[in-house]
């Protein structure tokens, strides 16, 4: 039940930093100004709404099936998690509200652009170290192993 949840919530999450990542360099490429200011909406709500409990959820049931477990792999999953939700709550929120907010008004200017640029580079973090603590679980789980 609880690796059930961990594998939803951790998919939902990974799925919504990827949808996120990818739709901004999108409609920064080729979108109209009010493409920009919907997806920064969208990514406010519902999109934080999803991801936000997503990442909580994936932790605390990460670190609940951790109990039982030792080893190299979840020693190291248990390292990353804090800068995931850290990366995700000092800069990815910020920067999503700031964002959204300024593009609502349309101040597309200097600091919207370093402010976007600064986002991407966050999300493009977690979602290395995402992929890292996914690549990981499945080990643990032996998906990766070769038949005998
Ligand atoms: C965003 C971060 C994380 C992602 C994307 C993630 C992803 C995954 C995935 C895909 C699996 C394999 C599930 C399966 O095949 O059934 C897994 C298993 C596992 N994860 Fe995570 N995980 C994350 C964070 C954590 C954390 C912080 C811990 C705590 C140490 C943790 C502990 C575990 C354990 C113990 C398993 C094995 C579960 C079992 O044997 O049933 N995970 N994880």
């Amino acid at each position: 039940m609880l690796s059930i949840l961990h594998r939803v919530a951790a998919s939902a999450a990974v799925l919504c930093i990827a949808t996120f990542f990818s739709a901004t360099i999108f409609v920064e490429l080729f979108g109209t100004t009010e493409s920009i200011a919907t997806l920064k909406s969208l990514i406010v709500w519902p999109g934080l709404f999803i991801l936000v409990p997503s990442i909580a959820l994936t932790g605390a049931s990460g670190f609940a099936l951790a109990k039982s477990r030792s080893g190299k792999l979840v020693q190291q999953k248990k390292k990353r998690m804090p800068f995931i939700a850290i990366n995700g709550i000092l800069v990815l929120i910020p920067c999503a509200v700031l964002l959204d907010h300024w593009a609502s008004v349309s101040v597309f200017d200097t600091d919207f652009y370093m402010v976007q640029g600064v986002e991407l580079l966050a999300g493009a973090t977690n979602l290395i170290l995402m992929g890292m603590n996914m690549i990981d679980g499945l080990r643990m789980r032996g998906r990766f192993r070769r038949p005998a």
